[in-house]
């Protein structure tokens, strides 16, 4: 390890991440010497930049869109996790010279929901998910493993969830996007893992009287922190989480592995990368 490790965010583009802030706010925190920074990175310049940078001094990167998937061709150990999602989001740079890839979305989501809704028990009845895409991938993987016994998916491209379906298994149930208000009946968890609702984007417009009113809602969008889908399923009397604590709790195991601290996620850390 060098004496000042380096850190840093691998995506394009990378100007709005909050892992800088985050990050940076951890080492001052906790007084270690390091640095993180945003790299922006096309898809042409990838490879050669995650050869290059043990040699600048790094010690590892996260991984963000849209190289999550591509990252995984330039690792020489990919985790079970992150090979069952077909994503890395936390690559470590071995001193000699390996590259080590993980997935901790799923392990962000699972914490998010620990902190924010410490009484909804995985294993108490079916999750909802609405969306297929990438993030989905990685919530169903973690519910999966933290024994979720039913999982109700709606996307809006039907055969794409279909596709989840054929890959996760058959405690997957794909429901049609019209009628995604239906998954609700029965669900003590939905999540919603589209862009809809997010700052400039529409909103997730599901009826939600089917919603029980106490069912744990979260949103992986967190521009807005509280979304147009949250602040419904708050007035039907629901448990929500926000999506930033998403974020947060995924930079947890790699900040950890790169200097050697565990850092905490509370409400100082919000307001750092708020702020
Ligand atoms: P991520 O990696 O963040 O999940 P993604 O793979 O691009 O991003 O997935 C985006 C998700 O948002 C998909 O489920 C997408 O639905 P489609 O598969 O039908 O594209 C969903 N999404 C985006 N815009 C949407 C919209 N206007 N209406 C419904 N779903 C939308």
């Amino acid at each position: 390890m060098t004496d000042f490790p380096k850190a840093g965010v691998i995506g394009n583009p990378i100007a709005h991440s909050l892992s800088p802030k985050l990050h940076n706010y951890w080492l001052k925190r906790y007084g270690l010497s390091g640095s993180y920074t945003a790299l922006q990175v096309t898809d042409d310049n990838l490879e050669t930049t995650i050869r290059a940078l043990p040699d600048k001094g790094f010690i590892g990167a996260n991984v963000t869109i849209p190289h999550k998937v591509s990252v995984l061709q330039f690792a020489h150990h990919v985790t079970d996790r992150a090979t069952l999602i077909g994503a890395a989001n936390t690559l470590i740079f071995k001193e000699d010279g390996r590259i080590f890839a993980d997935n901790t979305d799923g392990y962000g989501f699972l914490a998010n929901l620990k902190q924010g809704a410490p009484n909804w028990d995985p294993k108490s009845g079916p999750a909802a998910i609405f969306g297929a895409g990438g993030a989905a991938r990685a919530i169903i993987v973690a519910l999966a493993d933290a024994g979720v016994p039913e999982i109700l998916l709606s996307n809006r491209t039907r055969p794409k969830a279909e596709a989840l379906r054929a890959e996760f298994g058959a405690r997957i149930r794909v429901i049609d996007w019209v009628q995604a208000g239906t998954m609700l009946v029965d669900a003590n968890i939905v999540i919603n893992t589209t862009s809809l609702g997010m700052k400039g984007a529409q909103e997730l417009k599901v009826p939600l009287d089917d919603l029980r009113s106490d069912a744990v809602v979260t949103d992986i969008v967190y521009t807005p922190l509280r979304t147009p889908f949250l602040v419904a399923a708050e007035q039907h009397g629901c448990t929500t989480v926000d999506g930033l604590g998403m974020l947060l709790h995924q930079g947890v195991p790699g900040f950890e592995r790169w200097f050697g601290t565990r850092p905490e996620v509370d409400e100082d850390t919000r307001r750092a990368v708020l702020a």
